[in-house]
C-alpha cells in the first residue's frame, strides 16, 4: 500500500528528480546477463498500471528494432504461447501487485526465463527462493513516479543481452532534454514561461482526451490520461490515430452540452506517419468548433527514447499542476489502495 502522507510537494520532488532516474540506471549492472543471452522467441512484461508502461515503451521501440516480439500483460493469465522460449519479466513497483504475482507464478510453471523488475515486496521474495535474478529499484517512490526506474534498467538489460540497441546513446539524451524541459515546467516558473501550468488551465474543468498515434506517441497518451486520472483525480480518456478516424471521429455531433466540456490533446512527433499528420489536421477542423479546446504538443530531441519521454514529462507536470486547479493533493491514490486492500481480503 501506498504511503498517504505524501504531500503535493512530494510529487513536485519525484517529478523533478525523473531525470536523474535515467541517469542511475546507466550506471545498473546486471551480472546475471550471460545467461540470458539465449535464442528466445518472444518478450513478455507482465505489469499493471505505473509498472506496465515501461513494458509499452519498450514494446513499441522493439517493434522498431527488436528481431522478436514483445508482448505487454496485464492480467493474471498468460497468453498460451508462453514456454520455455520466452523471456519473462515481471514489473511491480511494490512488488505485491496480485495480478503480477500470479502472471509471474504461471510463468514459473511454464518454464519461461524468469527476471524481476521491483523494489522489494513478495516478488523480490519470490524471486529469491526460487533463484531469480531481481533488478532492484530504490524503494522511496510511487510507482508512477518511477516512471524511469520502472523501463531504463529494463531496457538496458534487454541491450546488454543483444535483444535491443542504442539503448544507453537514448537515455544519455533523455537525461538532456529532461534537464533542459524541468527547467521551465517546475514550480518556480510561473504560468507565462511554464508550459504545463499553461496546460492545465486549458484543461481545468473539461473532460481532457488525448489522442496519440500508433508508435512513438501511442504509450505517452496512455501515460497522460493515467496521470491525469491518478494525479488530478479527474476522468481522462485516449485513443489513437489512425484508428480513432474510424469511430471515434463520428462521435462528435452530439451531446452538444458535454462536448463543450472536452478539451483534446493531440501528441505529435516528428515520426507521425504523413498521413498520420494529415488525418491530425483534418480532424481538428472537423471538431474544433465543437469542444472546449484542442490543443497540440510535439516532443522534444532527436532519438526515439528522448522524444517520447519529453511528452511524458509534459504530461506529468501538467497532471500535477490540473491537481493544484482542484486544489488535489496529487501524490495518495487511496481509491487503488482501497481496492487492493479489499481484494486482498
Ligand atoms: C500508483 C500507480 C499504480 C500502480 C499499480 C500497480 O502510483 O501508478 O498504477 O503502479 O497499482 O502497482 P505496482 O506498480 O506496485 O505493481
Amino acid at each position: 500500500m501506498e504511503v498517504t502522507t505524501l504531500t503535493a510537494e512530494h510529487m513536485m520532488e519525484f517529478l523533478y528528480g525523473l531525470p536523474d532516474q535515467f541517469a542511475d540506471s546507466l550506471d545498473m549492472t546486471f551480472d546475471f546477463a550471460g545467461e540470458y543471452r539465449k535464442p528466445f522467441q518472444n518478450i513478455v512484461i507482465s505489469g499493471l498500471g505505473g509498472s506496465a508502461i515501461g513494458g509499452d515503451i519498450v514494446r513499441t521501440l522493439a517493434a522498431g528494432r527488436a528481431p522478436l516480439p514483445v508482448v505487454v500483460n496485464r492480467d493474471y493469465n498468460l497468453p498460451a504461447f508462453v514456454n520455455q522460449n520466452t523471456l519473462f519479466v515481471a514489473v511491480s513497483y511494490s512488488g505485491n501487485t496480485e495480478e503480477t504475482l500470479s502472471a509471474y507464478q504461471q510463468a514459473r510453471e511454464k518454464r519461461a526465463a524468469v527476471v524481476c523488475l521491483t523494489s522489494g515486496g513478495k516478488l523480490a521474495q519470490m524471486a529469491a527462493s526460487d533463484g531469480y535474478p531481481v533488478i532492484k529499484v530504490p524503494g522511496n517512490l510511487v510507482p508512477r513516479a518511477a516512471t524511469g526506474y520502472l523501463f531504463a534498467p529494463l531496457a538496458l538489460f534487454l541491450e546488454e543481452i543483444g535483444l535491443l540497441d542504442n539503448v544507453r546513446g537514448e537515455i544519455e539524451e533523455t537525461v538532456q532534454v529532461l534537464k533542459e524541459q524541468r527547467e521551465i515546467l517546475n514550480p518556480q516558473v510561473n504560468l507565462p514561461d511554464n508550459p504545463a501550468r499553461q496546460l492545465a488551465q486549458k484543461l481545468k474543468d473539461s473532460i481532457p482526451v488525448i489522442w496519440g498515434s500508433s508508435g512513438l506517441t501511442e504509450a505517452a497518451a496512455l501515460r497522460w490520461k493515467a496521470q491525469i486520472n491518478e494525479n488530478a483525480k479527474s476522468p481522462a480518456y485516449y485513443n489513437l490515430f489512425p484508428e480513432l478516424n474510424h469511430n471515434e471521429i463520428v462521435g462528435f455531433e452530439v451531446p452538444a452540452q458535454l462536448l463543450a466540456h472536452m478539451a483534446v490533446v493531440i501528441l505529435r512527433d516528428q515520426g507521425d506517419h504523413p498521413q498520420v499528420q494529415k488525418r491530425m489536421a483534418i480532424t481538428r477542423q472537423i471538431i474544433e468548433s465543437r469542444v472546449k479546446e484542442v490543443v497540440e504538443v510535439s516532443s522534444q530531441g532527436q532519438s526515439f527514447l528522448a522524444r517520447f519521454y519529453s511528452l511524458v514529462y509534459l504530461g506529468d507536470y501538467t497532471s500535477v499542476y490540473l491537481a493544484h486547479e482542484y486544489g488535489i493533493n496529487p501524490t495518495p491514490v487511496q481509491v487503488i489502495d482501497y481496492l487492493k486492500a479489499e481484494l486482498a481480503k
